[in-house]
C-alpha cells in the first residue's frame, strides 16, 4: 500500500509558526514520526509540501497511478480551495483530511472545509498526533 502525504502552504515553517497553535514540533519531526509510523504498518509513503495551490493539484492528480489513498492537511487551502477539492473527486482516491489545531473552535472562516465533504474524514485537533491518527485511520479504511 502507498500513501500520499501532502502538506499545504505555511506548514513548512511548523516549529517558529504560532507554536501556541501548531505546537513547537517541526515538520521534518512530524515527516520522521509519519515514517516510523509507515513502517510499523508496513506501508509506503510519499511526503511532499507546497505553498502554492497549484503544485498540490498536480501532485494529488499524480496520485491516480500507483497511490492507494491520500493524507492532506490543506492548511489555509482548506478554508478556499474548490480546485483541491475537485482534483480529489477526479482522482477518486480516499483522502482523510487533518489539521493540527482544532478548525471548528477557532475564528468562523476555518469552520467550514470545501476537502472534509469529499474525504472519508477528518482528524482535527490532537496536534502532530492528528497526523498519525489520519494515518491509522486511512490504512484501515483501505483494509477494510
Ligand atoms: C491548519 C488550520 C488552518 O486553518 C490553517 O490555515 C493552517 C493550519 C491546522 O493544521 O491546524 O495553516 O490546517
Amino acid at each position: 500500500m502507498k500513501i500520499l502525504v501532502l502538506h499545504g502552504p505555511n506548514l513548512n515553517l511548523l516549529g517558529k509558526r504560532e507554536p501556541d497553535k501548531y505546537g513547537t514540533n517541526t515538520l521534518e519531526e512530524i515527516n520522521n514520526s509519519l515514517k516510523t509510523l509507515a513502517t510499523e504498518l508496513n506501508i509506503q509513503i510519499e511526503i511532499f509540501q507546497s505553498n502554492s495551490e497549484s503544485e498540490l493539484v498536480d501532485k494529488i492528480q499524480q496520485a491516480i497511478d500507483g497511490f492507494d489513498g491520500i493524507l492532506i492537511n490543506p492548511a489555509a487551502y482548506t478554508h478556499t480551495s474548490i480546485a483541491l477539492r475537485d482534483a480529489i473527486l477526479a482522482v477518486n482516491k480516499p483522502c482523510v483530511e487533518v489539521h493540527l489545531s482544532n478548525i471548528h473552535s477557532r475564528e468562523e472562516f476555518r469552520n467550514k472545509s470545501y476537502l472534509a465533504p469529499v474525504c472519508v474524514g477528518q482528524v482535527s485537533g490532537f496536534g502532530d498526533k492528528s497526523y498519525l491518527l489520519g494515518l491509522q485511520a486511512l490504512v484501515g479504511y483501505i483494509k477494510k
